[in-house]
């Protein structure tokens, strides 16, 4: 039997900070209403850096933490909502860049799960055993579907990538993973691409933004997280003790402390890095994964899972031994 493990992890933030008070001189809101209703104090944002910047600056801390060198990659999977351009995917920019092999190399979209859902995919084509050492990234300009006008969604978001070189191994690292959707039938969370059949957009160029009902991504959220964890720990015979962290997609410090409260997992274990960056939608569970690993709070042995959700409604789990 084949096992695959995280054989390294990297994350990259634009130099750029935008804090409450500086979003306040742009809409009408305040640092309080921010950090009391999302856990939000600040952001990074890309003035000139693109979604693959990001995601290169990430992926050589990965790599560089890993015990695997450039040539040993043999696929690159970027979960991305806001790749540099339509194609060729940042993936292949990354291929360039880092000067990889002729190797695979693609984008996905599955919204803020999209790491997950890259994780599922290299976990099972490792352990198929066609390759050995996959590149997954996360990252996200974010910001550059940010609607600066509109005080509901451009408090909550950032930019920035995580990277995480995923390798197979002769012990278990990656015990389960759960992915899955449920049609957002209403278009609660829905950021649109021009109209294709209007020959006028192609004059007009007009920026399309992220549209949200904020509560209803709320209750879907709370609703998911802790329906995740439970089934991960059920269908592997674990107690809510055996697990030494959680780390959820960065969102809502709300969402979390409810996901806390009815999973019954303290909140000293649930990872919250929140107020530095916001919501960096795919970027956001491996930024916090790296962030963890490297501050010591997740150390070789111990058990953690991941758990996301996002715009589809999609959502996804991990239950990992470092
Ligand atoms: O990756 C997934 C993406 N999204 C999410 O996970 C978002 C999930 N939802 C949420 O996090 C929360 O619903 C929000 C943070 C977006 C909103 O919090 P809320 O407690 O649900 O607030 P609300 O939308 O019910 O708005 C309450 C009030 C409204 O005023 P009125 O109608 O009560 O007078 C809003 O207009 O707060 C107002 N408001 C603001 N006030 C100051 C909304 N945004 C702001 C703001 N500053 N930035």
């Amino acid at each position: 039997m084949r096992y695959t493990k995280i054989n390294g992890t990297g994350h990259a933030v634009p130099p750029k900070v935008l804090t409450n008070d500086d979003l306040a001189k742009i809409v009408e809101t305040n640092d309080e209403w921010i950090s009391s209703r999302t856990g939000i104090k600040r952001r990074h944002i890309s003035v000139t850096e693109t979604t693959t910047d990001l995601a290169e600056q990430a992926s050589l801390k990965a790599l560089e933490a890993s015990s695997v060198t450039i040539d040993d990659i043999d696929m690159v999977i970027v979960a991305t909502v806001t790749p540099d351009h339509a194609f060729p995917g940042v993936s292949n920019l990354l291929q360039q860049r880092l000067n990889l092999k002729e190797i695979p190399t693609f984008d996905i979209n599955a919204a803020c799960s999209g790491f997950v859902y890259a994780l599922n995919l290299a976990d099972k084509l490792i352990k198929s055993e066609a390759y050995d050492h996959i590149l997954i990234v996360g990252a996200e300009t974010l910001t550059r579907l940010t609607d600066w006008s509109d005080r509901n969604t451009c408090v909550l978001f950032g930019d920035g990538a995580g990277a995480m070189v995923i390798s197979k191994s002769e012990k278990p690292g990656i015990k389960d993973i759960i992915v899955g959707s449920r049609s957002d039938t209403e278009g609660h969370l829905i950021c649109d691409s021009p109209d294709l059949k209007d020959p006028s957009v192609n004059k007009i160029s007009q920026q399309d933004h992220i549209h949200m009902n904020g509560r209803e991504v709320f209750k879907f959220a709370t609703r998911v997280m802790p329906s995740t964890i439970n089934q991960l720990l059920e269908r592997n015979q674990l107690d809510k003790e055996d697990i030494d962290y959680v780390i959820a997609h960065q969102a809502n410090k709300r969402i979390i402390e409810k996901a806390s409260k009815d999973v019954d997992i303290p909140m000293d274990k649930m990872y919250v890095n929140i107020q530095n960056y916001g919501n960096t939608s795919a970027a956001s569970v491996p930024i916090a994964i790296d962030e963890a690993i490297r501050k010591g709070h997740i150390k070789p042995g111990d058990t953690f899972v991941t758990v996301a959700f996002g715009g589809g409604f999609t959502y996804g789990g991990a239950l990992i031994n470092l």
